[in-house]
């Protein structure tokens, strides 16, 4: 069995000040583990202190929310790979639902943003995912194989590179909707197949978390199918005693 990953996505909360508080909390309870991989999801301008917070620990990664493709240059507000990792990121998420759905990110955005991870040595967690309509017409399957493929779609040798994937229906992110562990479950086979096709038996390796709404009290019920991997979670990470109470799961 893989090990879990847990997840925190805090979204646009927690800024440097909040997120040293946090941190201070969250370490001083949560001892040193090498059973599961806990990632705090920071917004950019707070990775220094999560980062700072971490030392050098390395069961507990930094990660950005979302970067920009190119290097550098004349793109006002954005934060590319290499200065997310320079501020302490070890991995991005890339495509958020609230990125595509909020800020019209596209696949091939999403494309270009994993292939710029890599190629600055920062890992990525591809979330996927698809909307009440979307479901209700039948498309989820169809739509989470088509995210999947389109977001890797610009890495050479995805074989060889560091990535997770994050299943997260879009109508169950932030509602207190959340998908039971049997309907998760069965689009994570899906996923899972799909990645089979594409990488052959590398596709085992690779954790599918799955996000929307979890909190303290779905957690647990939801790692225990053995097609989740881990948990991305957004409202219930932003404090520290309830994310505490997650990443002991
Ligand atoms: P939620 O968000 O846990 O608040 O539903 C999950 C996410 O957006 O990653």
């Amino acid at each position: 069995m893989k090990q879990p990953v847990l997840a925190a996505n805090w979204k646009m909360n927690n800024g440097p000040t909040a997120a040293k508080q946090f941190m201070d909390a969250f370490l001083a309870t949560y001892g040193s583990r090498d059973d599961r991989t806990v990632i705090i999801f920071a917004p950019a301008v707070s990775l220094p202190a999560v980062a700072g917070a971490l030392g050098g620990r390395s069961d507990v990664l930094a990660g950005v929310q979302n970067i920009y493709w190119a290097e550098k240059g004349a793109f006002t507000g954005e934060t590319s790979a290499t200065m997310a990792r320079d501020a302490g990121a070890r991995i991005t998420l890339v495509g958020h639902s609230e990125r595509r759905h909020v800020f019209g990110e596209t696949d091939e955005q999403c494309a270009k943003k994993c292939a710029a991870a890599t190629k600055a040595g920062l890992g990525f967690m591809l979330c996927i995912g698809e909307t009440i309509e979307q479901r209700e017409a039948g498309e989820t399957e169809r739509l989470v194989k088509r995210q999947l493929r389109e977001g890797v779609a610009q890495i050479e040798n995805l074989i060889s590179v560091d990535f997770s994937i994050a299943y997260e229906p879009v109508w169950a992110i932030g509602t207190g909707l959340t998908a039971s562990a049997g309907d998760a479950s069965a689009i994570h086979t899906v996923i899972r197949s799909e990645l089979r096709d594409m990488i052959g038996t590398r596709a085992n390796e690779i954790p599918i978390l799955y996000g929307g709404s979890v909190n303290s009290s779905n957690a647990a019920g939801l790692l225990r199918a053995p097609e989740i991997d881990g948990l991305l979670v957004g409202g219930a990470s932003v404090d520290a005693s309830s994310w505490l109470t997650i990443a002991q799961t």
